[in-house]
């Protein structure tokens, strides 16, 4: 079976913890936004220039740009035999953008995935968040710090927190999960594809319950 999922939940949820665990056991792509905006940056594109001072400020980067990756990314032959995408949508335009794409390419979405924690506890994960400057791998100074303070175990590569773990920035990060992409939930609802995993719960707990619902996807 197919599985073509989106992972959704507020800033510090753990969607990018879980879906690199998820992507490395059922090997499908992992398609997040915030990483594509953030790799364009680093390689200093047209693209990246136009997403930078939204990101900076917490702001969401313009659904046609956003919708527009999406799509071509989407479309690659990779994707052919499922896909984990994760922030994206984050807004009806792009639910419905996605929905109609998704239609023409045969790729129906048919799990999604929705993590949630409290408002104390994404604060305390967004301020310790740290993550590798090479290969991305997120880290927490204190619930799941790198073998070697600052250093990824994966690659080696060095730590650092990302410019919008910072308060300003989170607020309107908060704000605009609360008001633009929380009532996706019941656009996914009622299409019955909606399961939602308590994302308070440990890293293991919490792949552990997103693969039991993997495992029943028809
Ligand atoms: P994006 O990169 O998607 O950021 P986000 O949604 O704010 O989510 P985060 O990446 O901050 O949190 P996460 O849920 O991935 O948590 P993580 O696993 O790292 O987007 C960034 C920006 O890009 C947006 O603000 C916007 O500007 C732009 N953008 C992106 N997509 C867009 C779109 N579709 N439309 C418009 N604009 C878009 O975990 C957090 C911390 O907690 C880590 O330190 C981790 O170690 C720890 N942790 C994780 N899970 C657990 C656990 N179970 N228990 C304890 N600690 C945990
Ligand atoms: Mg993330
Ligand atoms: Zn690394």
């Amino acid at each position: 079976m197919k599985t073509n999922i989106i992972l959704m939940g507020p800033p510090g949820a753990g969607k990018g913890t879980l879906a690199k665990r998820l992507i490395s056991k059922y090997h499908i792509p992992h398609i997040s936004t915030g990483d594509m905006f953030r790799d364009a940056i680093k390689a200093g594109t047209e693209l990246g220039k136009t997403a930078k001072d939204y990101m900076t400020r917490g702001d969401l980067v313009p659904d046609e740009v956003t919708i527009g990756i999406v799509r071509e990314r989407l479309a690659q032959d990779d994707c052919g035999h499922g896909y984990l995408l994760d922030g994206f949508p984050r807004t009806l335009k792009q639910a419905e953008a996605l929905k109609e794409l998704t239609t023409s390419l045969k790729r129906e979405v048919n799990l999604v995935i929705n993590i949630d924690a409290n408002q104390a506890e994404l604060i305390k994960r967004i301020s310790g968040r740290r993550v590798c400057k090479n290969c991305g791998a997120p880290y927490h100074v204190t619930n799941m710090p790198p073998k070697k303070e600052g250093i990824c175990d994966q690659c080696g590569g060095p730590l650092f927190q990302r410019p919008d773990d910072n308060e300003a920035a989170l607020k309107v990060r908060l704000s605009h999960y609360y008001a633009d992409t929380k009532p996706l939930l019941n656009y996914y609802e009622a299409m019955h594809v909606l399961s939602n995993v308590n994302g308070m719960l440990g890293a293991d707990e919490v792949l552990n319950l997103a693969s039991k619902l993997i495992g029943e996807v028809k």
